[in-house]
């Protein structure tokens, strides 16, 4: 036998035993934009390797050190870092900016970048994402983020944290950048290489350095001063505030990141990430945000645009967290002859469920089923004198009680 060859650092299969929930991502997200007047575009895996130096930044770490580049026939080609770039291209060369706006576009595939792999990072890896062009207003922004929960809540993703900032235009952001250069200059020798490469380049990228002598720096009061400070222009902060008092009127819980400034370079006013917590280091599920300038940069007519994209490997990973380990139910009560018997009724129904068997205080039973259950299902003295039980979402946190008799077709349809 010969040598065995391996598959590809930071590449994978795509396993049978994994495939359904591919499928199940895929099919999601064909209803999620569909519903929402979204098309789907597919474009090519490799581009002229200019279209992404000029759309996405040569600045960049995309650009300048993630990029798969090759040649042929004296053309240096690229497969493509992220689709927005394609999707821009393909937006203008088939004149998509005549037609009516809103041109609502949505896509999935495989993407490449040459990064140093890890858990939730890949060379290459899947995205699923959307852009929408010819709306200026904080609408489309609000629709973006709005599309990007729903999906993520169909496919039974809810314990998310959605960050939003603004980067303002090109003329507020140049005040911005030439202030912070004025603070952080007098330590421009103590901070890390790339740092120091970015401090002329493209200085908002200092912002979310990860190395921790840089982060001390940063933290420094004159520094935070000005990055706290509401820098951008009347115009811009109207537009960011409409956004606000959209995902309020939504029910969109979100959090103004002021460091969140996203690894390309073609955004302005606002970008938005959505994170998890139980991702680990790589924990952003959804990157995005609004790019006004990228259509005439690449060539086209001025038309404001506003996109996200979703790591699909990162959501496989909390699905399929989500589907391995948890049990449907875990009674809390400290009444054990009434557990004893609810717990048989549940699993003589098909309803996985467990319980505390060692009378432990109430408070440790919620703890633990916290951790190994979707619904805690409380017996407390009131409940069990109303013949009634309340149910915990544990992953959502809600609470509601209802009667005894309806819990078996609640559970049916949760399961
Ligand atoms: P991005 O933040 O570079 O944005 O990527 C979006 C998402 O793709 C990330 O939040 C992450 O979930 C996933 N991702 C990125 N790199 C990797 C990797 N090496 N391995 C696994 N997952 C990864 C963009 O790509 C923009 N085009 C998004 C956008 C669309 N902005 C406007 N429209």
């Amino acid at each position: 036998m010969g040598n065995i060859i391996k598959v590809q650092k930071g590449t994978k299969d795509i396993l049978p035993s994994e495939i359904e929930l591919w499928h199940f991502m895929e099919q999601k997200a064909l209803e999620v934009f569909t519903y929402a007047g979204y098309s789907e575009i597919r474009t090519p895996i490799f581009e002229a390797t200019e279209l992404f130096a000029r759309g996405v930044g040569d600045t960049t770490d995309i650009v300048n050190k993630e990029m798969y580049t090759f040649e042929k026939s004296e053309r240096s080609l690229t497969l493509r870092p992220e689709n927005t770039a394609g999707v821009v291209r393909a937006f203008i060369e088939h004149g998509m900016h005549r037609l009516s706006a809103p041109v609502k576009l949505w896509y999935k595939g495989p993407m490449f970048r040459y990064e140093r792999p890890q858990a939730g990072r890949q060379r290459q890896f899947h995205q699923v994402g959307m852009e929408m062009f010819g709306i200026e207003q904080p609408t489309a922004d609000a629709e973006a983020i709005a599309v990007a929960i729903r999906y993520l809540n169909m496919l039974g993703l809810n314990d998310l944290d959605v960050e939003i900032n603004s980067l303002g235009c090109p003329e507020c952001r140049e005040t911005f950048k030439s202030k912070l250069k004025e603070v952080i200059k007098p330590y421009l020798g103590e901070l890390c290489e790339d740092c120091q490469n970015r401090f002329d380049k493209n200085p908002l990228r200092l912002l979310d350095c990860k190395v921790d002598s840089c982060k001390e720096i940063y933290a420094k009061p004159e520094i935070q001063e000005v990055i706290q400070s509401d820098f951008i222009c009347k115009d811009c902060a109207e537009h960011f505030d409409t956004l606000k008092m959209y995902l309020d009127n939504l029910g969109i819980n979100y959090t103004v990141n002021k460091l969140l400034v996203r690894g390309l370079d073609y955004y302005n006013r606002t970008v938005f990430e959505i994170k998890s917590n139980n991702l680990g280091s790589q924990n952003a599920v959804c990157g995005g945000g609004r790019y006004d300038s990228l259509v005439r940069n690449l060539g086209g007519p001025d038309t404001p645009a506003v996109g996200f994209a979703m790591g699909m490997e990162r959501l496989f990973s909390l699905l399929e967290e989500k589907q391995n380990n948890k049990l449907t139910a875990y009674v809390v009560s400290t009444n054990i002859e009434e557990t004893i018997k609810l717990i048989a009724e549940l699993r003589n129904n098909g309803i996985s469920a467990d319980f505390d068997m060692t009378s432990k205080k109430f408070t440790k039973q919620l703890e633990k089923a916290a951790k190994v259950a979707n619904f805690a299902l409380i017996l407390g003295e009131d409940e069990i004198a109303n013949n009634t039980i309340s149910i915990k979402d544990l992953n959502k946190s809600t609470q509601q009680t209802i009667n005894r008799n309806e819990l078996k077709t609640f559970l049916q349809n949760i399961k």
